[in-house]
């Protein structure tokens, strides 16, 4: 790791399977941002608890999402992958940032008014101060950037507001985070309803593709994909449908929009569908592979989920400390 470079942070909760719009959307960006950065990347597997899991199942999918990082490309060596609960320091500036958090701006947050809605049965205290343990994730590395979609962006805010706070009274303690402004990746919408992004929890099956469908599901889902009855070819906003398909096919493929667009013209949609469902395949199919491997090699995603949080554990600690001692915590070892 390069101690010049700034550093960035990111992560993704350990629940629900991976989507297209995940890989295409963040992933498949961060693999070079090692160029440019000290980069860590989180399985935020404490976050994933403010709903209810099965134990068994959780532990292999945060492996599993550690997996994917590796496979999509991010080199552990070069990067910091590690799962969040195996840095205690989370928790623990999480309490701290907690008692620097008021409960009017938390009720603020409106993926907490989305998410107590949804789970109206199991409104936690963790899904309200969850803002504050991703505050504490971000700042316990002295994050210069987060690379985070727009429905993130107010956990971001937060996260500075909190920071603020902190450092005007005992001094610069945290660095400001920054919204991370590079290339960002493709806005994946649902097959089905291209109002909406792409979601790891939609209810209907069809409407996102998952990392680890096999590609017969692939293409019967880009098969299936909502159109429109306007039958030509165009990628505009008026054709969201067809817009969507044009942006996963460019993701995937790396042309233009309007590459794509002379390529298709005379084509009926079937035809895109089709040439979509191939190009998803070609993207998947070798990250999937590249899974099954690591699957194989139970001793080394140990060894990386072990090394791993001790490099993340130095660098947390660090801050850790320093937070401790400013607000008159005994330091005992
Ligand atoms: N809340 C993020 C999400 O659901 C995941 C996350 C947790 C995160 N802590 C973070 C993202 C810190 C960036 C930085 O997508």
């Amino acid at each position: 790791m390069n101690k010049d470079h700034k550093v960035l942070y990111s992560g993704m909760q350990a629940t629900g399977n991976l989507t297209l719009g995940n890989y295409l959307g963040a992933l498949k960006n961060w693999v070079n941002l090692a160029d440019e950065y000290e980069c860590f990347y989180g399985v935020m597997d404490l976050h994933s608890l403010t709903v209810r899991q099965n134990p068994a199942e959780f532990r292999k999918r945060a492996r599993q999402l550690m997996m994917l990082y590796i496979a999509a490309g991010i080199d552990p060596e070069r990067n910091c992958l590690y799962l969040q609960s195996s840095v205690p320091c989370h928790a623990e500036l999480g309490w701290i940032l907690d008692c620097f958090t008021y409960m009017g701006e938390l009720q603020r947050m409106t993926q907490f008014k989305d998410k107590s809605a949804k789970h109206a049965d199991n409104v936690n205290a963790g899904l309200f101060t969850y803002p504050v343990l991703m505050a504490a994730d971000i700042l316990l590395y002295q994050t210069d950037v987060v690379p985070v979609g727009v429905d993130q962006l107010q956990h971001l805010e937060i996260t500075r507001d909190i920071a603020q706070r902190f450092n005007s009274i005992y001094g610069d303690v945290f660095t400001m985070p920054e919204p991370y402004i590079g290339k960002i990746g493709a806005k994946i919408m649902s097959l089905q309803d291209p109002a909406k992004k792409m979601s790891k929890s939609d209810d209907n099956p069809n409407a996102s593709i998952f990392l680890m469908d096999d590609p017969d599901t692939i293409r019967r889902k880009c098969k299936r994909a909502i159109t429109d009855s306007e039958a030509t070819i165009a990628y505009r906003d008026e054709q969201p449908g067809l817009k969507n398909l044009f942006d996963i096919y460019c993701a995937c493929t790396g042309k233009t929009p309007d590459d794509v667009v002379k390529e298709f013209a005379g084509c009926g949609y079937g035809q895109v569908k089709e040439a979509v469902g191939e190009a998803v395949v070609g993207v998947l199919k070798p990250l999937q592979d590249r899974v099954k491997e690591l699957e194989s090699d139970k001793g080394y995603i140990d060894n990386v989920i072990k090394t791993n949080a001790e490099r993340a554990y130095y660098c947390a600690n660090k801050t850790l400390r320093k937070v401790k001692k400013k607000i008159g915590l005994t330091e005992v070892r």
